[in-house]
């Protein structure tokens, strides 16, 4: 049987740690591309070179021409700016638009059957762009956020509270910005509910909500550490499980930031939502029981995507 073919537009910090990691897992052969000369094939060459001592079997090449991603099975898109300190994710809108101009054009061309990734920020604007652009059907083009934001909650709590990452599950909804949803209510410490710890007084709901916030800052707390670029290591990891679950046919539950056609009472937009990954990309979309709190939450999140929305149709008139 042939090996899958799992093509990484944008070769940088975040394409590079996707390179190793879908290597390790032995997920197909790997083709890096991107516009800087010399640094995809150099990428691929170096890893090409740890696979002998890692043990793993998987093709990696580099390449400066969307010819090289041609039937690949997943995409996944990292190319354009990253923040610095000081920059919103919102702030990359009008550079990332035109990359993903080009992205989507290739995409289209060298791998319509493709399950795309997006991860390129501001997140839920460049993927429903990217979909546009790539004219792909929507449920093969899905953001990656929501396992991040959701991995930053499950890490906080599990240091909070000491006990295993792997017995935390957390629940984050909406855009991936200052605006996303950290849902308590069914965040969970091995099947009880954040709501229900407070109550049992493994913390206060002060404590909690400081947890939350510095969730939504995730992002940002990174940068600052960094100062050069944003974080790689967790959204690269949050990438690799989606693509896993569509190639492998997992159908695992996770947040994305997924097409919405009336659900949710949403139309045409994308926003972080949880799915079920399988062979035919997004084959659910799971539509939680919000209650008002959460909901003017979740509602507050999708109009300042809507605003990312309607700031790149000004740009592209095209995508209007
Ligand atoms: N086509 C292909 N690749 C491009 C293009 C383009 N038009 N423009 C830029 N790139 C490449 C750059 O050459 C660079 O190698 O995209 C890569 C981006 O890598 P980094 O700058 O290291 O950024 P990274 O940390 O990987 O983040 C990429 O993901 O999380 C988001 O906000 C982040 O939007 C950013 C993206």
């Amino acid at each position: 049987m042939a090996r899958n073919k799992i093509a990484l537009i944008g070769s940088g910090q975040i394409g590079g740690t996707l390179a190793h990691l879908a290597g390790l897992k032995e997920l197909g052969d790997i083709v890096l591309f991107d516009i800087a000369e010399g640094m995809p094939q150099g990428k691929a060459l170096d890893l090409a070179e740890s696979s002998p001592v890692d043990g793993f079997d998987s093709g990696l090449s580099g390449t400066n021409t969307y010819e090289g991603i041609a039937g690949s099975d997943v995409v996944i898109v990292t190319a354009g700016v990253p923040r610095k300190p000081g920059m919103s994710r919102d702030d990359l809108l009008e550079i990332n638009l035109k990359v993903m101009e080009q992205v989507g054009a290739g995409i289209k061309k060298y791998a319509p059957d493709a399950f795309v990734i997006c991860i390129t920020n501001p997140l839920d604007a460049m993927v429903w762009a990217l979909q546009k652009f790539s004219g792909l059907p929507a449920n093969k083009v899905v953001g990656m956020a929501g396992v991040l934001d959701s991995a930053r909650f499950r890490y906080f709590l599990a240091e909070e509270f000491k006990v295993s990452v792997e017995d935390v599950t957390a629940f984050v909804l909406g855009g991936h910005g200052d605006t996303m949803v950290p849902l308590t209510r069914y965040s969970t410490v091995a099947g009880v509910p954040l709501t229900d710890l407070v109550k049992m007084g493994w913390l206060t709901a002060e404590r909690l909500e400081e947890i939350v916030q510095r969730t939504r800052d995730g992002g940002a707390e990174i940068v600052g550490l960094l100062k050069t670029g944003s974080a790689f290591y967790a959204p690269a990891a949050s990438a690799i499980q989606m693509a896993e679950s569509y190639l492998k046919d997992k159908k695992r539950v996770l947040p994305c930031a997924a097409y919405l056609d009336g659900q949710y009472g949403q139309k045409d937009m994308y926003v972080g939502v949880p799915t079920v990954i399988g062979e035919n990309g997004i084959e659910r979309i799971i539509e939680i029981d919000l209650n008002s709190d959460e909901k003017a939450m979740f509602d507050k999140s999708v109009a300042s995507v809507n605003g990312l929305v309607d700031a790149c149709k000004k740009i592209q008139p095209a995508l209007a």
